[in-house]
């Protein structure tokens, strides 16, 4: 290490964020006057090492905070002082977050009582609602009060800081999750399971589902299985593929309402280049999760997101989109409609990247050089395309 290098850590603890993080850890690696450090929580164990592995980064601190089932407050208490040490052995000089998890949250927090700036990867989106997403809508405003600089992936997320008065330090970068889909989807991918390669992408409808949000806990995910269930029940042209999500919680119920339903793949997680090669042969995506709802329209891949609402609205801008909500009949509707319909399908089907080019990381590493004086102009912020322009 040079000393006059600058520290910037990286810090990030489930699957998301780590596909999210890990082409920034190796940009800002790539960048002479940086030392990039990587400190997970490991709020997930199994699903984040994974994509560690995946994307071949190496944290140089692991808070190994995760239990069976954990509380939020748990969570929280165990990174604050996963932190302290982490923060006293790594010395930073800034610390990344990304997004809206409790880890996310949880490393702002301690930074701020360590007083070291913070900078916030995926900031500013919103939907104003206090408990939806639960607890992510909180994690994310509480985040924007401590944050020092802002990379937004969007002009409306910037638009939504500068509402809220935060005026200094945003860039407008696009997602990092469009840089790691750019490393990820390969032409003639052959997946690790013989169950994945022999699924008929050409002949059947393959429909790519995730669920696993803690506010669809209880009524709404079991509305959304047997929404599931019926699809596949009642349409014999879809194979339907769901990686289940580890926690017990979304485990039970799957095993309660969707196992055994005709057409129905249920796997374990799988890893993020497995993912996104199937999210790219697949027909249409069913999801609750935040980062399918970016990934699939630059595949171009109608989604429909089980939720009551979205802070990604620029997608359903552009047509790729739609919320279904959490009703089992109105999910059933929707989804009909893709399945039987192909004028309807073609109207979502087209691609569009309202979240990135692929080099938000690039500007982000610029953006902090700038910052600390090791480059003279700011990046020139993503443009957005203009909604439904074709690609
Ligand atoms: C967390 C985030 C959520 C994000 C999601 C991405 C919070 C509060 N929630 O929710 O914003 O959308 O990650 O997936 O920060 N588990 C394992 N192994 C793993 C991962 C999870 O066994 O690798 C199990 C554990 O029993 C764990 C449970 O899943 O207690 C729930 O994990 P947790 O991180 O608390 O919540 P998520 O629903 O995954
Ligand atoms: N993903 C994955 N394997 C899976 C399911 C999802 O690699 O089995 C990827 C997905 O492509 C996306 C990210 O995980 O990049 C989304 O994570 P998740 O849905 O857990 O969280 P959210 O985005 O809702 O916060």
């Amino acid at each position: 290490m040079k000393k006059e290098q600058l520290r910037i850590m990286s810090v990030f603890g489930t699957r998301p964020e780590a596909i999210k993080m890990c082409p920034l850890v190796k940009e800002l690696a790539r960048r002479e006057g940086i030392e990039s450090l990587c400190c997970v929580t490991a709020q997930h164990r199994q699903m984040l090492d994974s994509v560690l592995e995946v994307f071949h980064v190496k944290p140089d601190w692991d808070l190994d905070i995760m239990t069976p089932r954990q509380s939020l407050s748990a969570i929280t208490s165990r990174c604050l002082l996963g932190m302290d040490e982490a923060i006293d052995a790594l010395k930073p000089d800034m610390i990344l977050v990304h997004g809206d998890t409790s880890t996310t949250f949880a490393g702002a927090l301690s930074a701020y009582y360590h007083q070291i700036p913070v900078g916030h990867v995926e900031a500013g989106l919103r939907t104003y609602h206090k408990y939806a997403p639960f607890p992510e809508e909180m994690n994310r405003v509480l985040v924007s009060g401590i944050a020092d600089m802002y990379f937004c992936p969007t002009v409306g997320n910037r638009e939504n800081l500068v509402r809220e008065g935060h005026q200094r330090n945003l860039f407008v970068t696009g997602n990092t999750v469009i840089d790691a889909l750019k490393t990820t989807v390969r032409e003639g991918y052959r997946f690790s399971t013989e169950e994945l390669n022999q699924i008929p992408y050409d002949t059947k409808k393959v429909v790519l589902v995730t669920c696993h949000r803690r506010e669809n806990y209880g009524e709404p995910m079991k509305n959304i299985m047997l929404a599931l269930r019926q699809l596949a029940e009642e349409h014999t042209d879809i194979e339907l593929v769901y990686p289940v999500h580890l926690s017990p919680v979304v485990r039970e119920a799957v095993d309660l309402y969707l196992r055994g339903a005709p057409r129905v793949h249920l796997t374990d997680p799988l890893p993020a280049d497995e993912m996104h090669n199937l999210m790219s042969r697949c027909y249409m995506v069913l999801t609750d999760s935040g980062g399918l709802q970016e990934e699939a329209p630059a595949l171009g891949k109608p989604v429909l997101v089980l939720r009551r609402e979205t802070e990604r609205p620029e997608a359903v801008t552009a047509g790729t989109v739609k919320l279904a909500g959490v009703v089992q009949d109105d999910i059933v509707t929707m989804g009909k409609r893709l399945i039987v319909d192909r004028r309807a399908y073609e109207e979502m089907a087209h691609a569009v990247n309202p979240y990135g080019d692929g080099q938000a990381c690039r500007r982000i590493a610029d953006a902090i050089e700038w910052r600390y004086g090791l480059r003279s102009e700011p990046p020139a912020d993503f443009q957005t395309e203009p909604p439904g322009q074709k690609r």
